[in-house]
């Protein structure tokens, strides 16, 4: 299968637009050695033509236009787009969805929880009836593995994970499982397996299990200490209540991963306060010493 990675930055991208914390501020003024990222977002295909889009974000025009393949132009009209999962409500998994109006329908596969916040604190199932049809809804059921048309030789199998629901779901402090998913996909050709995790709160035994069975994990890699918001004076948030493990300190990222040898490695939805997006700092050599990939756009995986 192949993987594109479309946008690597969590919400708000890299550099944010009204943020002047030391990564956004270095990056403008070039003292930082980083490269700049959209927001979360990848591409799977089992032949390179068809395929399936993992979040929509606001970025996915630029996305789209960066990445070839995505616009095969076989028609007037046309897209790569053969289908569209979603990991959770979030507004930068989400907003995306908007800007594709002009090629609906679209078939989204989300779970229970996910299409009831786009149906109500978000409603863009409804909205978007109003153009051409809008968003088929494909119920992701969370104990059943699914495939789509577009990627025949790709099963998904959707993981419901602890991490949180938006700041604007009526049920945010309320969670519920399908809240937020993982997935593992598989490719039934070449037995290629991925984890993909963008949104992970915490990790299970069982769960270590899948992850070790993999080929290659794309985990969240939002940021590097929990308390890095405050640290870097923008926000009071902690990664924890947002649903985000933090790769640094006890039972942290780094702590899950190195119990994991077999699989490659790579961070993503990387918030722009995480020190890893600095190619000089310690916090990226630490990665680089344990084998750990920091994900950028463009970036290309085959499994
Ligand atoms: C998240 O990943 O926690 C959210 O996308 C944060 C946000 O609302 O930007
Ligand atoms: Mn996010
Ligand atoms: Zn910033």
């Amino acid at each position: 299968m192949f993987v594109q990675i479309l946008g690597s930055a969590a919400g708000g991208g890299f550099p944010q637009w009204n943020c002047n914390c030391a990564n956004c501020a270095g990056f403008r003024n070039g003292s930082l050695r980083a490269q700049a990222r959209t927001q979360s977002s990848i591409a799977i295909s089992d032949d390179g033509v068809s395929w399936v889009l993992c979040n929509a974000s606001p970025d996915i025009r630029a996305q789209l236009q960066s990445f070839a393949p995505m616009q095969p132009g076989r028609a007037l009209r046309d897209t790569g787009i053969g289908a569209i999962i979603l990991m959770d409500s979030q507004i930068d998994h989400t907003t995306g969805l908007l800007s594709l109006r002009e090629g609906c329908p679209h078939q989204v596969w989300c779970t229970d929880m996910v299409h009831e916040d786009l149906s109500t604190g978000f409603p863009l199932f409804n909205m978007l009836t109003h153009w051409n049809g809008g968003l088929s809804w494909n119920r992701i059921e969370l104990d059943q593995s699914f495939t789509v048309q577009a990627c025949p030789n790709l099963r998904f199998t959707p993981l419901p994970l602890r991490s949180a629901a938006p700041p604007y779901s009526p049920h945010r402090f309320d969670p519920h499982p399908g809240d937020n998913i993982g997935l593992i996909v598989e490719d039934l050709r070449t037995g290629g397996k991925l984890f993909y995790a963008p949104g992970l709160g915490q990790v299970d035994g069982p769960l270590l299990e899948i992850m070790a069975g993999s080929d290659c994990l794309l985990v969240d890699g939002t940021m590097w200490d929990d308390d890095e918001m405050q640290r870097r004076g923008v926000g009071t948030r902690t990664g924890r209540e947002m649903g985000h493990l933090a790769q640094n300190g006890p039972g942290g990222m780094l702590e899950v991963l190195e119990q994991l040898p077999g699989p490659r490695k790579v961070l993503i939805h990387i918030n722009n306060t995480n020190p890893i997006l600095d190619e000089d700092s310690p916090e990226r050599a630490e990665l680089v010493r344990r084998k750990i990939e920091v994900a950028y756009d463009g970036m290309s995986i085959e499994l």
